[in-house]
């Protein structure tokens, strides 16, 4: 990773790869089960949007859960270094692997960086039944 490696940390090894038809609709996407996402962590979830195949980021914040494309607006990279594995700074950033830019996570701006002032496009998920699911409505909106 070119940027700062030094001040940047692994945090989460999670990775989930979610089987959908087709045919199913946004609020019908199991994305994973809410106890395999421990505080504060990241997963990568692999899985389809209106047919397109996508990587999202999904991170707990508490009894919060933020979902994003892992696309970096920088270069559109992923921005694990593996999927699932996430670098996040000593103060709380998440860091894309590929340059260095760096996101605050409450609403995914990019604070520093090559991309500083974007920000992650953001997807709508939801907490039910104990699960994470695709949000109702368009999946690509914050829930
Ligand atoms: S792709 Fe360049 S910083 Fe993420």
């Amino acid at each position: 990773m070119e940027g700062e490696p030094d001040r940047a940390s692994i945090v989460s090894g999670i990775d989930r790869r979610v089987r959908t038809s087709l045919n199913e609709m946004p609020g019908q996407t199991r994305l994973m089960a809410w106890d395999d996402l421990p505080d504060g962590a990241l997963a990568a979830v692999e899985t389809v949007i209106e047919g397109d195949p996508e990587s999202l980021i999904l991170h707990r914040d508490g009894d919060a859960v933020r979902a994003w494309l892992n696309i970096c607006p920088h270069a559109g990279r992923r921005l694990d270094w593996s999927p699932g594995q996430f670098l996040k700074s000593k103060d709380g950033l998440l860091v894309c692997a590929a340059h260095g830019a760096s996101f605050e996570l409450s609403q995914g701006a990019c604070v520093a960086g090559p991309c500083k002032g974007d920000r992650l496009r953001p997807v709508g998920v939801e907490l039910r039944d104990g699960e994470v699911w695709l949000g109702v409505g368009d999946p690509t909106r914050s829930a």
